[in-house]
């Protein structure tokens, strides 16, 4: 199993966002995807889960392809994505939240449940021993009949990341899953990442926090622009000078980066006592 990007672009009306990008992503793996603010990395999985259309080049996975099919062929493909921005159903449960997600793929399966109450009722009991297997190794099981849209910040991402996995995807797709998390929140969630891991799953993770990245993923992939800068482990990545200069810019930047950040200490700092 590999999914690919080939040759892919994408335009938003005069303004190139993703531009011939080219990357295997294998199985087994946590791919990291970093890259500057407004690099393209959203774009690139908003391509992937068929929310935005690619504008050329394919995405393949198994070599079955992609791009062109809707949202919901390339769901039942195996491809689950979480949002940079949470959306929940926030007035569902917790549990509700992963049931309504664990839908029945094929049509027979549709017909039996209808037609052979049994079945139905088998069925919804495996829907909720699953569900709730998933919301204990999220340490959200106390929370399955709370309204989503109340629980903490940190469990909501946890739970989005629960809703994705629902299916088994074989593709899971997260967009900066760290947003806004505390530091124990973040360790918890790099924990709960590295668990995931799995030789039947390709693991995409965008992040800007470095620490989860850096600890979590195998390879990493930099963004710059809309172009692919560099692909590489780890420590790789951290040994090139083309990554350093795509986040700090040149030595004379940072130097310019320095004085304004002082500047804007200074300009606060004469404010603060004006105010005392
Ligand atoms: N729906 C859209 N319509 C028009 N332009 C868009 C749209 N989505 C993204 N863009 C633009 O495409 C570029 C890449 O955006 P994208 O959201 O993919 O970046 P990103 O790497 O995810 O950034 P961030 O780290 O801030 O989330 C940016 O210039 C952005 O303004
Ligand atoms: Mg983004």
């Amino acid at each position: 199993m590999t999914l690919t990007f080939q040759n892919l672009r994408k335009q938003y009306g005069s303004h190139l966002a993703i531009d011939d990008v080219s990357v295997h992503f294998e199985p087994g793996l946590v791919h990291g995807v970093i890259g500057p603010n407004g690099a393209g990395k959203s774009t690139l999985v908003n391509m992937t889960a068929g929310s935005y259309v690619v504008s050329g080049g394919e995405i393949r996975l198994d070599g079955k392809t992609l791009s062109g099919l809707k949202k919901y062929q390339i769901a039942n493909s195996g491809v689950a994505r979480t949002y940079q921005n949470i959306r929940l159903f926030d007035q569902m449960t917790v549990l509700e939240n992963l049931e309504v997600c664990f839908y029945p793929t094929q049509v027979g399966q549709v017909w039996r449940e209808i037609l052979w109450p049994p079945f139905a009722t088998a069925r919804r009991k495996e829907r909720t021993r699953a569900c709730m297997e998933l919301l204990s190794f999220f340490d959200l099981q106390n929370y399955a009949d709370a309204e989503a849209g109340s629980l903490p910040y940190g469990r909501q991402r946890m739970l989005e990341i629960a809703r994705a996995l629902v299916m088994n995807p074989r593709v899971l797709l997260l967009d900066e899953p760290a947003a806004g998390l505390n530091h124990h929140e973040t360790a918890e969630l790099t924990a709960r990442l590295a668990e995931l891991k799995s030789p039947d799953r390709i693991m995409i993770v965008i992040e800007h926090d470095m620490d989860l990245v850096m600890t979590v993923c195998d390879r990493i992939v930099v963004m710059h622009h809309g172009k692919l800068l560099f692909q590489g482990t780890p420590a790789e990545v951290q040994a090139s000078s083309d990554v350093q200069l795509a986040y700090l810019g040149t030595a004379n930047d940072l130097d310019d980066i320095k004085a304004a950040a002082q500047d804007r200490r200074t300009q606060l700092g004469i404010r603060a006592r004006r105010r005392s």
